[in-house]
């Protein structure tokens, strides 16, 4: 199903049922948590990664204000930018040693938490995985993101409907990126893009100049910008010094500008770069052409949804899942509430932004 022409009521449609608990997939009662129940006014901890990108930063507001408005003593944190994996490892044995009833961790490697989440498990706190899948760990309870892979088919499929509207005929030359190999999402993104990609490569219509397409070869450390950069540059001596590079699959906005900054460093322009997050300067560089695409991941509707799971985790209830499949995080299947992921280019910015009052004003 593709949705990347979606009118404002739809958005809002979307919206209400995802935060309300339905959606369009069959919704399950969780099988994830073993609450039962805990005081109105509980510690809630909120672990975050370090800030590679403004959904995390908006994410850290939004969970404060929101629990405190919820009656919880909402403990936010974030993982510093040198240290960061131990740091959020000690971050939340904190929040298990100060009670916390609930751990929400966006993980800044999901492959390095399994001590903490089974003492957080083992003291009887919940454990739900936020954006971020924590891998190899029974003590996962439930999992609360937008819909990873759905976003990776999005990307992709706008980078193939992008170039056919700039050029009519390929074959295209283009490159691939992937995010940050301890981010589990990195693989579901690239998973999902190169479902709708790979035929096309397979077919001719695309070629990979630099013949990269393995996820350790297009992938980017730590979702750097620098990185992505510094990758691109390479990219575009080793490879484009004589031929034209037509699109790139970016699986980030802070990637895609930094994509951007190379190719126009070069002098080589590259009309078409995916992206996701729908970050400010990333949506005023769609609406000034340069930057095609980007994802909206309401970060809104995201913590509202992890909020309101606590919520139910409070009165005793089961957290929400509409996904009991997808997520198998290496020793069992997480619970998991997915919401819709919507592609936004310049053609449908202004309608898919239209009631968030930062982004609105940027598509005038
Ligand atoms: C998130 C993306 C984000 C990336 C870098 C991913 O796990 O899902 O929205 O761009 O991390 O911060």
């Amino acid at each position: 199903m593709r949705r990347n022409v979606v009118t404002t009521a739809a958005i809002a449609a979307i919206a209400l049922l995802a935060v309300s608990g339905c959606s369009s997939r069959s919704t399950t009662a969780g099988t994830g948590s073993t609450a039962t129940g805990f005081a109105k006014d509980a510690t809630i901890g909120v672990a975050l990664p370090s800030k590679t990108s403004e959904n995390w930063v908006l994410a850290g507001g939004l969970f404060k204000d929101g629990l405190k408005a919820a009656g919880f003593k909402g403990d936010v944190q974030y993982a510093g930018a040198s240290t960061t994996v131990k740091d959020q490892q000690d971050q939340i044995s904190a929040m298990v040693t100060k009670g916390a009833k609930v751990i929400i961790i966006g993980a800044a490697d999901g492959g390095q938490l399994s001590t903490q989440v089974k003492a957080a498990h083992d003291a009887g706190a919940v454990v739900i995985a936020y954006d971020r899948l924590i891998l190899n760990s029974p003590n996962v309870d439930n999992y609360v993101a937008y819909d990873n892979f759905k976003v990776g088919e999005l990307q992709g499929q706008a980078l193939l409907d992008g170039l056919k509207a700039k050029k009519a005929a390929g074959p295209y030359n283009i490159e691939l990126f992937s995010g940050s190999s301890d981010d589990a999402n990195s693989k579901v993104f690239f998973g999902g893009a190169m479902k709708v990609l790979q035929p096309k490569i397979d077919d001719g219509t695309l070629v990979v100049g630099s013949k990269q397409v393995d996820i350790k070869q297009t992938a980017t450390a730590g979702w750097k910008s620098e990185n992505a950069q510094n990758r691109m540059d390479a990219l575009l001596t080793s490879t484009y010094s004589t031929k034209p590079i037509d699109g790139v699959l970016s699986p980030n906005d802070t990637l895609a500008r930094a994509i951007i900054t190379s190719a126009k460093g070069a002098g080589k322009p590259i009309p078409v770069v995916t992206g996701q997050d729908s970050e400010a300067e990333s949506v005023k560089s769609i609406m000034a052409g340069e930057q095609y695409s980007t994802i909206n991941k309401d970060t809104r509707l995201l913590v509202t949804q992890a909020i309101s799971m606590v919520k139910d985790l409070q009165a005793g209830k089961k957290a929400p899942s509409n996904d009991t499949k997808s997520y198998n995080n290496g020793v069992k299947i997480v619970p998991a509430f997915l919401l819709p992921p919507v592609i936004v280019t310049k053609l449908n910015a202004a309608k898919a932004y239209a009631n968030d009052p930062v982004l609105a004003p940027l598509t005038k």
